[in-house]
């Protein structure tokens, strides 16, 4: 494209004589030929470059129609991939250097200067704007790419759930016999192992789908009341079993007069459930593990702290993006898909809090949860919010 012997310029400036010495000093240039189209408004320009292709424009800033940083936007919107020379008026130098700054690729001086220094300035313009649009593509490809990786995400666990339901449900009914005994003791424990197999490929998929829905911005918060320390209670009851196995205390110290939160209850639950249980997973044995929720500053915090293997400083960031996991040979012992912190950090932001988590690797980590004070205001309700209304005797 870059055929310094035929360069293609639109030429836009509306002063004869300094269109005329802009031309006389580029044909001094030894061995380049030009092919100059001269309009003398920004709006012939913007015709011109429906009409045909350039390699390069030469922008005077004051033209009849148009004046200033607006002539390159507007050239910019109707070409964008056009490279720019903006040409000003030794009085308004600053503004040619702003034109730069907002999208021109370079500018002259009207004036100064040689016909090879012209030269070099379109040449150096094309070649920037040449980068900037590989950029660009790069980057426009990339996106295109992770959105279609996030709907196959989204589109795959959608088809992947709906077999699961009848493994589970009939699993279930195998398990506990509940049409008749059938006879065979290894039976119920194969159900069991089906179900719970099933179960656990279920919680995964779920997760990947609430990740793609969040980086598709599809995730919504449904809000409601919630209880907090009846939801501790209940994530605690979740991962009970599993520290006691691994011989790791579990502690809750959560005060009951906390007051309610306005959330969604099945975020708050996973958000919770996904801490925890990266806590007992990631604790040795004779460690321990304390839950606690308290108002700070007005804000409602919950606090789930261990005393395990914890995280290096550089890790703390990858680990709250998806699929990460630190290469330990914990996570060997363990399952996991990566997804509980980054699912966890996206559901707290969705309510406008934040997740922080402070770590000493060989000491323990401490992850905070932080809803902001306005989801413990009651006045600050959205109408029709669930629990949220006068209980009515219908509602019992
Ligand atoms: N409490 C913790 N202590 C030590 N490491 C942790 C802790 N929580 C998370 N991590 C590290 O962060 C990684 C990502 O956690 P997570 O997103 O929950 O995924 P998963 O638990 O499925 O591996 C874990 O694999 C682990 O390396
Ligand atoms: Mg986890």
């Amino acid at each position: 494209m870059l055929n310094p012997s035929a360069f293609k310029i639109l030429l836009v400036e509306d002063n004869p004589g300094d269109a005329r010495l802009t031309r006389a000093l580029l044909s001094e240039v030894e061995g380049a030929r030009f092919d100059f189209t001269h309009v003398e408004c920004l709006g012939s320009a913007l015709e011109a470059v429906e009409r045909q292709s350039f390699d390069v424009v030469l922008l005077d800033l004051s033209l009849p129609d148009e004046h200033g940083l607006a002539t390159v936007e507007r050239l910019r919107n109707r070409a964008p991939r056009l490279p720019v020379v903006v040409l000003s008026g030794l009085n308004d130098e600053t503004v040619a250097i702003e034109a730069v700054q907002s999208g021109a690729q370079d500018y002259l001086v009207k004036g100064q200067g040689s016909g090879e220094l012209i030269m070099r300035a379109l040449r150096y313009a094309i070649e920037r704007k040449r980068g900037e649009l590989l950029l660009l593509d790069a980057k426009e490809k990339a996106e295109l790419a992770n959105r279609a990786k996030s709907e196959f995400l989204a589109n795959m666990s959608h088809e992947l759930r709906t077999p699961l339901n009848a493994i589970i449900g009939f699993s279930e009914i195998l398990k506990d016999e509940m049409l008749g005994p059938s006879g065979e003791p290894r039976y119920r424990a194969y159900a069991q192992d089906i179900h719970d197999s099933a179960t656990h490929l279920l919680e995964v998929i779920n997760d990947i789908l609430d990740i793609s829905k969040i980086e598709t911005g599809k995730f919504e918060i449904r809000e409601g009341v919630v209880a907090v320390p009846r939801v501790v209670d209940a994530c605690v009851r979740l991962v009970q079993g599993r520290a006691a196995e691994a011989g790791v205390a579990l502690t809750v110290e959560v005060s009951d007069e906390l007051p309610p939160l306005r959330a969604d209850e099945r975020m708050v639950k996973q958000i919770l459930l996904n801490l925890l249980s990266n806590a007992v997973k990631f604790t040795p044995k004779g460690g321990s593990v304390t839950v606690s929720a308290a108002v700070n500053d007005g804000a409602l915090e919950i606090i789930v702290a261990d005393t395990g293997i914890g995280i290096a400083e550089a890790d703390i960031p990858k680990v709250m993006t998806p699929f990460f996991q630190v290469d330990s040979s914990f996570n060997k012992k363990f399952p996991g898909t990566g997804l509980g912190l980054p699912l966890a950090n996206a559901m707290t932001e969705l309510h406008g809090g934040t997740l922080r988590l402070q770590s000493t690797v060989s000491v323990g980590t401490t992850a905070t949860v932080r809803f902001p004070a306005e989801r413990l205001r009651r006045d600050r309700a959205t109408p029709g919010v669930e629990g949220m209304r006068t209980p009515t005797p219908r509602d019992g």
